[in-house]
């Protein structure tokens, strides 16, 4: 049976929008080894599933060259927006509004990606088996997720452990799985794809760099709402407007390096 997320935990805010490519500027290095591990090629046509402001999309867009297609797939009207507005030196991609769990385009697809997408779908394992009919025989699924277990700071912060168990939190409260990454290659075996292959990629950045603690900063920024009205901490406690300072402080006096979470890539080929 299929389940739904109240909301996508995250919105659409401007905010939102500039966390999203933050987050995409800092794990393309990593998308782009995975596309390319997993065998995405010039003249492919790829359906990306949950395409969001289209990051993925266009790095798929470089690899199928002017003779593939890619389609980006997303429910939010305002992030397909401006994903359009992107991509527009891309005539080979567009972008539709739809379902992950329902959409079925006629053609078949020769790949079908997606990135931070399971994450925040309580029904993963329903999509990945719908998803596989949109392949074409010997096509291949490419599923990319983090997996937050792996987060920390070494040696440990009180704050970032702090921050990351709330984190963890808000986004379990909303159903969403902030380890699926651990499971990817599970849930694409037991959806049937065959061959299944995987690894994970995880940074290490030293204390000075400013973009742990602003990743961290503005995921809390965009989780607070989730974050208070499940109870799990209040605004003073997490105070917001000074954390992502007080963080950096902290990881600076002691020294640690954080490690964003590990973002872990699976595939495998539809066999008949
Ligand atoms: C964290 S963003 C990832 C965006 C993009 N894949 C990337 O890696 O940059 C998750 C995206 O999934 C979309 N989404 C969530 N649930 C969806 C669903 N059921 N069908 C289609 N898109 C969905 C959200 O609107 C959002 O754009």
């Amino acid at each position: 049976m299929t389940q739904t997320l109240p909301n996508y935990a995250l919105g659409a805010s401007d905010q939102e929008i500039a966390r999203l490519d933050g987050q995409a500027a800092s794990i393309e290095a990593p998308t782009r080894l995975f596309l390319r591990a997993a065998g995405i090629e010039p003249g492919m046509r790829v359906l990306d599933l949950g395409t969001g402001l289209g990051h993925v999309a266009r790095l798929v867009a470089e690899l199928v060259g002017p003779e593939g297609q890619v389609v980006g797939i997303d429910t939010s009207a305002r992030l397909l927006e401006v994903a359009r507005e992107r991509a527009h030196e891309y005539p080979q991609v567009t972008f539709v509004q739809g379902d992950v769990r329902t959409w079925r385009d006629p053609a078949p697809f020769d790949a079908v990606v997606g990135r931070l997408i399971l994450f925040h779908l309580p029904d993963a394992g329903n999509v990945l088996h719908h998803q596989l009919g949109a392949l074409r025989p010997g096509g291949v699924m490419l599923m990319l997720d983090f997996d937050l277990g792996s987060s920390r700071a070494e040696p440990a912060v009180p704050l970032v452990t702090q921050t990351l168990e709330w984190v963890m939190a808000a986004f379990r409260s909303a159903g969403a799985s902030p380890v699926v990454g651990t499971r990817l290659a599970l849930l694409l075996a037991e959806a049937g794809l065959a061959d299944v292959q995987t690894f994970g990629v995880q940074g290490y950045l030293a204390p000075g760099d400013p973009r742990g603690p602003a990743l961290l900063g503005g995921v809390v920024r965009s989780m607070a709402p989730q974050i208070v009205a499940a109870g799990i901490a209040t605004p003073e406690q997490i105070g917001i407007e000074t954390l992502s300072q007080r963080i950096a402080a902290a990881v600076q006096t002691t020294g640690c390096a954080v490690l964003p979470p590990a973002l872990a890539g699976a595939w495998g080929r539809r066999t008949l």
